[in-house]
């Protein structure tokens, strides 16, 4: 996945937080983390996916690479949320010239967009020569997101090279790290502050894939409602950092609330999918995000959906990492890089 071609920095630009990830293949195989980083954003910064407020985000990156001493300026980030549509469909089996002819009027029967305001790209799964028909991945993308998240990467003084979609980033990541077996069906689910990103994948298949705006932020707000604590406050009450007995226990409460919303909106997707693809099992689910962290949210989600949970590892087949980085270190944000992560798998050319 990662020879020759040139390296992008994989930056995921989440609501909390920006993300960095460059990594560099090793001849031996495996690869090497050639850089890493995080940086906080302010409140109202970046919401649901769109960047509200431009200069500090820029200023977010800026600081990050030069904190970091990143040099390679060239990179690949992502967009999620309801700016952008993921569908599988099925289209009548034509040349790949007649395709990106008829994709728009393809298009417009899937996207409730104007179809002038989004950016169409489609990628062919298979084809079905004696069905006369072929399954394609389309994608849509609102054209103002894109530009604004471009605008701001250029404005950090770097050069955005590829626009991915967060579901695909987490796919690569996963494919990278996990070289799954080509029958293990897997949803894939990254809690981010804001949005959780939902996917399944046969293999290295993509099968489906659904955001729903629903995320850690959640848990903020009902501290914050439920208890009359500061935003702050509300934040250290999602790490599971508690003052006293009691503030704990009203704690530990509100988070079973809330984790059970969550278990709750994976519930209902899981049915759809199911309704959309009744062939198919799923056998595990993977945890990513700043989601991973919420004490119990894995156990909680493996009682009430009755399947095998994992925490992601974003850095399963990392060799090397960067210097003054522990494992330990790494460890830790490894299920929160990796959207980043399947961005660094992007290269130049493709
Ligand atoms: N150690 C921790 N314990 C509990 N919660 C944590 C921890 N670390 C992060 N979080 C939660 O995860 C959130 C950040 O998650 P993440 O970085 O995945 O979000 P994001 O990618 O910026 O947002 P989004 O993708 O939704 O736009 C934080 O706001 C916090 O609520
Ligand atoms: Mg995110």
């Amino acid at each position: 996945m990662l020879k020759r071609k040139k390296s992008l920095v994989g930056l995921d630009i989440g609501s909390a937080a920006v993300k960095v990830a460059e990594l560099r293949p090793l001849s031996g195989g495996g690869c090497e983390l050639a850089n890493l980083g995080m940086a906080p954003l302010p409140p109202g910064a970046v919401v649901d996916g769109a960047i509200i407020a431009k200069v500090p985000v820029a200023d977010a990156i800026t600081r990050l690479f030069r904190d970091k001493r990143i040099r390679n300026r060239r990179i690949a980030t992502s967009l999620s949320g309801h700016c952008v549509i993921v569908k599988k469909i099925t289209v009548p089996l034509q040349t790949p010239r007649e395709l990106d002819e008829s994709i728009q009027w393809e298009a417009a029967q899937y996207i409730p967009f104007e179809i002038a305001d989004v950016h169409i790209d489609y990628h062919v799964l298979r084809t079905n020569p004696s069905g006369g028909s072929m399954d394609i991945i389309l994608v849509a993308a609102k054209k103002e997101r894109i530009t604004d998240q471009t605008g701001v990467i250029s404005m950090a003084g770097k050069v955005p090279v590829v626009v991915d979609v967060d579901a695909f980033a987490l796919q690569n990541a996963y494919k990278l790290n996990y070289a799954p077996d080509p029958d293990l069906v897997v949803a894939l689910v990254d809690i981010g502050a804001s949005t959780m990103i939902f996917s399944v994948v046969r293999g290295s298949e993509f099968l489906f894939t659904r955001d729903i705006t629903i995320g850690t932020g959640h848990y903020c707000d009902f501290f914050q409602k439920e208890m009359r604590v500061s935003r702050e406050d509300a934040e250290r009450l999602t790490h599971g950092d508690f003052r006293s007995a009691e503030e704990g226990q009203q704690a530990e409460r509100i988070m079973t609330t809330v984790s059970e919303i969550l278990a709750l909106e994976i519930h209902k997707t899981l049915d759809y999918f199911k309704t959309l693809s009744s062939t198919f099992e799923i056998h595990k689910m993977y945890l990513s995000g700043g989601g991973g962290h919420i004490p119990g949210l894995t156990d909680h989600f493996h009682r009430k959906l009755q399947l095998p949970i994992e925490l992601f590892d974003s850095f399963r087949v990392v060799k090397k990492l960067p210097s003054g980085l522990s494992r330990d270190e790494l460890r830790a944000v490894a299920p929160d890089m990796a959207v980043a992560v399947g961005l660094a798998v992007r290269t130049t050319g493709e």
